[in-house]
């Protein structure tokens, strides 16, 4: 890795799992706006998403950036699963789908799924299921803690046609796990692994981060071997994302604890160059998958997409969230719910759509967003003359040039093009497509740095 591009593009940067992003949301949709965005869009759908954001955990990892509620209070799981399924109730009542809605991709993510016992993950997933009907190749998929996940919640889960189980692993050093707060054995994950295995889960899927506190290449090594022999079709390899100024979690150790900007490339570096030895192709960004993962064959046909939920192997439309803080997705308009969960549930209990904030995109906003998935998933984009209308658009390739004289991209007419030397920078190249991030350079410190 060259250093002096190191220096110069780790700068702090958006992760694009939206565009625009988050902070640049300015153009809330009213209630009826986000409703109507929602019907039209399931009009044209083979099949919608459902993404339901459980927050609890029982103890807090010290890196964490999910929205989390952290309790030991097991009387907390019921309550929720009620105020979820009646704001499904208020989402069905107000988009009038008459029929069952039919269901592409139900997702569990949080937070831990898994805190909720077996039998509030049943009540859930029937409340919900009744209502739905799965389309033919739908897939369910669930986050778990393997370290608060039993037979009995994987059995729950299969039962509801559950097949996807991604696990949160993050390191196996004992002296990252220690400051971390995060303490989890290869033995126990690997218990999860083959019930889950047995019980008939055919895609599991690891998260690990790199740049986590006291993290070297040499127990990067460690973590990369024990994962491999696990043989996950899956591993989300993440950049960890430093914002002590959002999660108070992460002032729990210091910079000087954190590998620095170049410490940090070669960890993932050797991560990869392990991962690939071991048969996994590099996807994306950060992520892997084996050549027999979907993941991989839907990155070869082009049909590689990404939202919410970091890279699925293709476009579901629309995403309706449920739970708190969790992020609906129209294509043409998103919406968050409260983020603070009594608000959400007192929302929800007073009939009301508990939608805090969204955006509504605008034609340059609908044209970027194209681009950045296509930056994001296929490593490259090209635009039509006549999409040059798009007043940003007709600036971007002055704005690549910088970033094609240092070597990361190719532009050739109306083509670019990310090289191999461009991969680590992906983020930064998406920047030069983000006429938000371009026109209001952020007062207060937003995003993590980009490499
Ligand atoms: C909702 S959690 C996974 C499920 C479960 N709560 C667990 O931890 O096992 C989603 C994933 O986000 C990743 N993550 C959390 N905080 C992060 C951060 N600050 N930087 C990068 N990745 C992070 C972790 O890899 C984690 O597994
Ligand atoms: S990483 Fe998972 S278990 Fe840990 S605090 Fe975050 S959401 Fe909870």
């Amino acid at each position: 890795m060259n250093r002096t591009l190191l220096e110069k593009y780790n700068v702090p940067g958006p992760r694009y799992t939206s565009y625009p992003t988050v902070p640049y949301w300015e153009k809330n949709p009213s209630t009826d706006e986000w409703i109507v965005s929602l019907r039209k869009a399931l009009l044209t759908s083979e099949g919608a998403a459902i993404y339901v954001h459980i927050p609890f955990c029982e103890s807090l990892c010290t890196y964490c950036g999910c929205n989390n509620r952290i309790t030991r209070n097991r009387s907390v799981g019921m309550p929720y699963v009620q105020t979820v399924l009646k704001e499904f109730a208020l989402y069905r009542e107000r988009l009038q789908t008459g029929e069952k809605i039919p269901l592409g991709e139900l997702h569990l993510g949080g937070g831990t799924p898994t805190f909720l016992a077996p039998d509030e993950l049943t009540v859930l997933l029937r409340g919900i299921l009744d209502h739905c009907t799965p389309v033919e190749d739908h897939e369910f998929s669930v986050e778990v803690d393997p370290r608060v996940t039993s037979t009995d919640h994987l059995a729950a889960l299969r039962e509801f046609g559950f097949r996807r189980i991604s696990l949160g692993i993050q390191d196996f050093d004992p002296k990252v796990q220690e400051i971390v707060h995060r303490i989890q054995s290869v033995e126990q994950v690997e218990k999860v692994t083959s019930e889950a295995r047995k019980l008939g889960f055919d895609s599991v899927n690891f998260d690990l981060i790199y740049g986590l506190p006291f993290q070297t290449v040499s127990s990067i090594e460690g973590t990369i071997r024990s994962v491999s022999a696990l043989r996950p079709d899956r591993i989300a390899f993440y950049s960890y994302a430093h914002v002590p100024w959002i999660r108070a979690g992460q002032r729990r150790f210091t910079e000087l604890d954190l590998p620095d900007g170049e410490e940090k490339r070669r960890l993932y570096e050797r991560g990869r160059e392990l991962l690939e030895q071991e048969g996994y192709v590099e996807i994306g960004m950060d992520h892997f998958a084996l050549k027999t993962d979907s993941l991989y064959t839907s990155t070869l046909a082009g049909g590689l997409h990404r939202n919410f939920m970091g890279y699925t192997a293709r476009n579901v439309n629309p995403i309706l969230a449920l739970g708190v803080s969790a992020i609906g997705d129209a294509w043409t308009a998103f919406a968050q719910n409260e983020k603070l969960l009594e608000t959400y549930c007192e929302r929800v209990e007073r009939g009301e759509i508990p939608v805090s904030r969204g955006h509504v995109l605008d034609p340059e906003d609908l044209v970027l967003r194209k681009h950045i998935l296509n930056l994001m998933t296929r490593m490259e984009t090209s635009w039509e003359t006549s999409e040059m209308k798009t007043p940003y658009l007709e600036s971007v390739p002055a704005r690549l040039s910088e970033l094609e004289k240092d070597g990361l991209l190719k532009v050739t007419g109306n083509r670019c093009t990310v090289l191999e030397s461009g991969r680590p920078f992906l983020r930064n190249i998406c920047m030069a497509f983000d006429a938000r991030l371009e026109r209001k350079a952020p007062g207060t410190r937003l995003f993590s740095s980009t490499v």
